[in-house]
């Protein structure tokens, strides 16, 4: 079953930027510049069409909105959407399942996913999903949280993730289930070559794929273009 963000979406962006010390802001700036419209970024691009999955609270639909993009965000999350109408009033929301996107096969300029694709149940599905609804030649960019590669760094990762993370979920979400979940569920999703290998196994052939690591590798970048 899914995990239920209802509960976190009033304390998920304070919380957010506490715990990333504000970079989840940046990495988002780089998912959509990694859309490859910013060469005539000056105009606005109103016909681009940009569906993001598991839009949460809307902050990457805002940047996309900035970037001059149409925009439709999905979640499964009700009171994570509620907030994502309030921030980004000008894209479209509305409770949809990544697994079961309700929109016809190449409907979709880009597809953007930020931080949510861990959290499917079916993670082949999903991608199979996102895939079908981007028109060919349309850029699927998704952003991910994960373990850093260096063993020096690991300790103090470790440290962090089990301990920290848990303790501010706890006094400032007063949910300390929720922030136990998040540290385990990066621990268990497949990163770098793994993710690109599920990509690129998609029944959906797609091409340019590429991994961007930042941070030290928490936070990745995938993308690929849908031939
Ligand atoms: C960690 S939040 C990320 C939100 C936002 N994209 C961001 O950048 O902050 C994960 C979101 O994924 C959503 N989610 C999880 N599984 C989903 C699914 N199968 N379909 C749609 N949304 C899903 C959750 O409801 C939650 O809002």
């Amino acid at each position: 079953m899914a995990f239920d963000f209802d509960p976190v979406a009033p304390t998920y962006d304070r919380l957010n930027r506490i715990m990333t010390a504000g970079l989840d802001r940046r990495w988002r700036r780089r998912a959509v510049q990694a859309l490859g419209t910013q060469a005539s970024s000056l105009r606005p691009h109103p016909a681009f069409h940009v569906l993001d999955v598991a839009c949460g609270t809307g902050d990457l639909s805002l940047d996309l909105l900035r970037r001059g993009h149409r925009v439709t965000g999905v979640d499964l999350s009700e009171q994570m959407l509620a907030l994502a109408r309030r921030k980004a009033a000008a894209a479209r929301f509305q409770l949809a399942d990544a697994e079961a996107l309700p929109f016809p096969d190449a409907s979709f300029d880009a597809v953007t996913c930020a931080f949510g694709i861990r959290n499917f149940v079916h993670l082949e599905k999903g991608l199979g999903e996102m895939l079908r609804v981007l028109k060919p030649g349309g850029r699927l960019v998704i952003l991910e949280l994960a373990t850093p590669d260096s063993p020096l760094l690991r300790p103090f990762y470790d440290l962090y993730a089990r301990r920290v993370i848990p303790l501010l979920g706890r006094l400032l979400a007063r949910n300390r289930q929720a922030y136990t979940y998040l540290p385990a569920s990066i621990e268990s999703f497949p990163k770098g070559q793994a993710f690109l290998d599920i990509l690129q196994n998609s029944k959906f052939k797609v091409q340019n794929c590429r991994e961007q690591r930042f941070t030290f590798g928490v936070c990745r970048l995938y993308a690929a273009t849908k031939e």
